[in-house]
């Protein structure tokens, strides 16, 4: 099941890639949870960081190295994946760190199986499920995805996932948001465009949340701009909330340093 810090993890139809990094010191582990269409490797500076604790980032179903059945993508599947995850691993709890789709799936794990939930911590995402536009937005890109593959899902969708600093001054950055893109299979695409569709709202969820919580924003992101974040922020019983400016949707590949630095200083508070 173990090749060097790869592990195989068997979660129903599928075969997760789960990459973990340390053994920690006895404080909580953080389960990294990427979004759409990224793969774990989105968190490869926060990974290569934070030596006190144990890292833990899995490929999603449908994503990087994982297998990506045709079907039966949800966020409550993304969920019970990643609870298959930590049983492997022997681990009760985590600290659960999801940007955007990751959001949306910890907000599932929280209503779940809040018992599993350290801490949270909320990247360049948003509690809203999608409106009526946004649906359809959805059945559209599915369809491109089918119709054209992955390189013209890149295409639509790169504009708006990294600010005009990272565009002009980190090239090796777009290639590799791009390279992930286009090592998403076709059906992780559609299977993940789908189960975002139909998401349930997460608003109700805010008030409920009783673990400690940061939630992140990239200064530049139009997908979930800061001030829709720190709104949720401000939603949610004590919640710390960071800006982080030059960056857009992609915020701990654009700004790693500061990413890592407001992780690092949330995961310091939480003893
Ligand atoms: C993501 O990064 O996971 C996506 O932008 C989420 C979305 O499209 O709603």
């Amino acid at each position: 099941m173990t090749t060097g810090d790869l592990l195989r993890v068997t979660a129903d139809d599928a075969e997760l890639a789960v990459e973990v990094r340390g053994g920690g010191s006895g404080a909580a582990p953080i389960l990294f949870i990427h979004g759409f269409p990224f793969d774990r490797s989105m968190w490869r500076h926060q990974l290569a960081t934070l030596p006190r604790w144990r890292r833990i980032a899995p490929d999603l179903r449908g994503a990087g190295a994982s297998s990506a059945p045709a079907r039966g993508y949800s966020m409550a599947r993304y969920a019970a994946d990643l609870v298959r995850v930590l049983d492997v691993l022997e681990l009760r709890q985590a600290v659960m760190c999801g940007l955007s789709m990751g959001g949306y799936i910890l907000f599932e794990l929280l209503r779940r199986h809040p018992e599993r939930v350290r801490a949270a911590v909320f990247c360049n995402t948003k509690a809203e499920a999608d409106s009526a536009d946004a649906k359809r937005g959805r059945d559209e890109m599915a369809a491109l995805a089918e119709r054209e593959g992955a390189a013209a899902v890149a295409d639509r969708l790169l504009p708006r996932l990294l600010a005009p600093a990272t565009f002009a001054t980190q090239p090796e950055v777009e290639a590799q948001v791009r390279a992930m893109i286009m090592g998403t299979p076709v059906p992780g695409l559609v299977g993940a465009l789908l189960a975002m569709r139909d998401r349930p709202d997460s608003t109700a969820t805010l008030g409920a949340i009783h673990v400690p919580v940061l939630v992140v924003a990239g200064g530049d992101d139009p997908i979930a701009p800061p001030v829709g974040m720190r709104a949720m922020a401000q939603a949610i019983a004590g919640a710390q909330f960071v800006r982080i400016p030059a960056a857009a949707h992609l915020t701990p590949l654009e700004q790693p340093r500061a990413m890592s630095r407001a992780l690092g200083d949330f995961l310091a508070g939480l003893g």
